[in-house]
């Protein structure tokens, strides 16, 4: 299973912040904002991962994360020449992705709740063993500017519309996908919108089309959180922060998930702690010395 994460975007909703960098490297509290949609694709298992920036962007990214070598992990870089639209990962992502199957996470989604980790695992498998498509739906009060799902009584989906102007439900689809290989050949297909993208919801409609999307619901207890806005990311900041100190335990924190995973070990998480003269490295230490 590859993975990739896509941190395009000229991030106009943000200006001035994003004018001169990319929005996924903004400060999400104590982390920069990728470590949250990378540490989703860890905590499904996934090691080898793609990202996708702007030519201006991608070496900042690769100066953060190198080979990934240090989180026991592969990474690759890759450039999207413009802002063509999330399903372009899969046309641009197409050699990385070989023959396997693969999970999409937009570089400014974060997530947050018990047993996620758990769906997380079941959608790569069902995707690796059968093929085709697993999504996720989310409920919120404000639709606008997403992917809507209707759904009838029994719980089957009825369609996916992209930010529709009369919204058929309050279920929405975050940005996190898992797709069997064929993503690839339908991605080369999908035509472009009225906004000029290649979008996700193409793709999605097609494996709804052909009976193999399945939709899991994130549930109450789930946090999906907007960062688009400022006062998006200044409350998904305050999110955080507001968990990592009461537990004392971090939000997607990279280098612990690498080490539970079982791709580091505790000599490097320590070395990787002493990095960070910050309580993020106090944290890696901490983690370092428990008991297994
Ligand atoms: C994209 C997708 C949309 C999805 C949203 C989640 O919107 O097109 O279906 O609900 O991400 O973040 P965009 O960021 O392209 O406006």
């Amino acid at each position: 299973m590859k993975g990739i994460i896509l941190a395009g975007g000229a991030g106009t909703r943000l200006f001035p912040i994003t004018k001169v960098i990319s929005k996924q490297l903004l400060p999400l509290y104590d982390k920069p904002m990728i470590y949250y949609p990378l540490s989703v694709l860890m905590l499904a298992g996934i090691r080898e991962i793609l990202i996708v920036s702007t030519p201006r962007d991608i070496t900042l990214f690769q100066d953060l994360f190198g080979g990934g070598e240090r989180l026991g992990m592969r990474f690759g870089y890759a450039v999207q020449e413009k802002p063509r639209g999330i399903a372009d990962a899969f046309i641009v992502g197409r050699q990385f992705v070989g023959d396997s199957a693969c999970a999409l996470v937009l570089g400014d989604n974060v997530f947050y709740g018990r047993g996620f980790g758990n769906m997380l695992r079941e959608a790569l498998a069902r995707v690796e063993c059968f093929g085709g498509g697993v999504i996720f739906a989310y409920y919120v009060k404000d639709t606008s500017g997403l992917g809507v799902i209707e759904f009838d009584e029994s719980g089957r989906v009825v369609s996916i519309e992209e930010k529709p102007d009369a919204p058929k439900s309050h279920y929405v689809v975050p940005g996190l996908y898992f797709y069997g290989n064929d993503v690839l050949e339908i991605a080369k297909n999908v035509k472009p919108s009225a906004r000029g993208e290649l979008e996700i919801t193409s793709i999605n409609k097609v494996y709804l089309e052909s009976k193999r999307l399945s939709v899991e619901f994130l549930g109450r207890g789930m946090a999906w959180l907007d960062t688009g806005t400022h006062d998006g990311l200044l409350e998904a900041a305050n999110f955080i922060e507001t968990i990592q100190k009461r537990q004392g335990l971090y939000v997607s924190c990279i280098e612990e998930i690498a080490y539970r995973n079982g791709w580091i070990d505790a000599g490097e998480l320590r070395r990787l702690a002493a990095e960070n003269s910050t309580g993020y490295g106090e944290y890696l230490a901490f983690i370092a010395s428990e008991k297994s």
